[in-house]
C-alpha cells in the first residue's frame, strides 16, 4: 500500500464533498459502476457487502433489489455522503460502517450465533477501491472475502490488461497500485472462486465476476 489506511481515509475525507461530481465525469468510472451493478444482480433475499463503498454509488444502486446492503469503508467523510444520499432517497435497508478489505466488520462467529443475519453475506461488490492495496494485500483481501462465503464477488477497478506498468497511466501512481488482471484472476481462483466474466472497459479498467467453484463448497482453501 502506497499510503496507510489512515492516510487514504484522510485523503478521501477531504474530497468527499466533490467526489461524485468529479468521478462521474469519467467514462470509465461510469462504465464500471454500471457493469458492477449489472453483474451483482442480487435477489430480494440477498445480503450485499460493498467494500470500499465510498459515497455509495454501488450499494445505493443495489439496495432496491437486495434484502440488505452493508457498506464498508475507512473514510467517515465518504460514508457521511452515502448516509445523506440514503436518507434523501428514503432507502432504509442500507448501513454504512467502518470496515477494511481485510477486516470487513460484518459480524463474527459470536454474533452469527446470536443473529445469523449479521454474518450472512451473499454477494460482495467492490468498485474502484481495491487498487489502493499492494498486490500481497489484495490477495489477503480476496481470501478474507472468500472466508465470508459469498456466492459471487464482483470487482470493478483500475486493473491492467497489459503490462504491469501502464505507459500512460489514467490513475495516480503516487497513491494507486493497480494489479494486473492475471494476478487478480490467480488470487480469485486460489481463494476458491471461478472467474465467470471478464469485462474490459479500457486496458486499465475492468470488471471481474467471480463465483464460488461448484466443488468449492463453503470451505475456503488455505
Ligand atoms: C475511489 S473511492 C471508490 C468509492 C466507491 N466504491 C465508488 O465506486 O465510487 C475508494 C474508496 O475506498 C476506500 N478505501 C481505501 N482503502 C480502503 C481499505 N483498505 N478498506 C476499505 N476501504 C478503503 C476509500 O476510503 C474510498 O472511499
Amino acid at each position: 500500500m502506497k499510503k496507510t489506511i489512515d492516510e487514504h481515509a484522510a485523503r478521501f475525507d477531504s474530497i468527499a464533498g466533490e467526489y461524485d461530481d468529479s468521478q462521474n465525469e469519467t467514462e470509465e468510472y461510469r462504465a464500471c459502476v454500471s457493469l458492477v451493478v449489472e453483474h451483482a444482480a442480487p435477489t430480494p433475499e440477498d445480503v450485499v457487502l460493498d467494500l470500499g463503498c465510498g459515497t455509495g454509488a454501488i450499494g445505493l444502486s443495489l439496495a432496491d433489489s437486495a434484502k440488505r446492503v452493508l457498506g464498508r469503508d475507512v473514510s467517515e467523510g465518504m460514508m457521511d455522503q452515502a448516509r445523506e444520499k440514503a436518507r434523501e432517497a428514503g432507502i432504509e435497508n442500507v448501513e454504512f460502517e467502518y470496515g477494511t478489505f481485510r477486516e470487513p466488520n460484518v459480524g463474527s462467529a459470536e454474533t452469527a450465533r446470536v443473529d445469523a443475519r449479521d454474518a450472512r453475506v451473499d454477494i460482495v461488490v467492490s468498485n474502484f477501491a481495491m487498487h489502493h492495496l499492494a498486490d500481497a494485500e489484495k490477495r489477503e483481501a480476496i481470501h478474507a472475502i472468500a472466508a465470508l462465503n459469498p456466492r459471487r464477488f464482483v470487482l470493478g477497478d483500475v486493473m491492467l490488461f497489459g503490462d504491469s506498468d501502464a505507459e500512460n497511466p489514467l490513475y495516480s501512481p503516487e497513491v494507486d497500485d493497480p494489479a494486473t488482471v492475471g494476478l487478480l484472476a490467480d488470487a480469485l481462483t486460489d481463494a476458491g472462486f471461478a472467474l465467470t466474466a471478464v469485462e474490459m472497459v479500457h486496458e486499465q479498467f475492468g470488471v471481474l465476476v467471480a463465483e464460488r467453484s461448484p466443488n468449492g463448497g463453503r470451505d475456503v482453501p488455505e
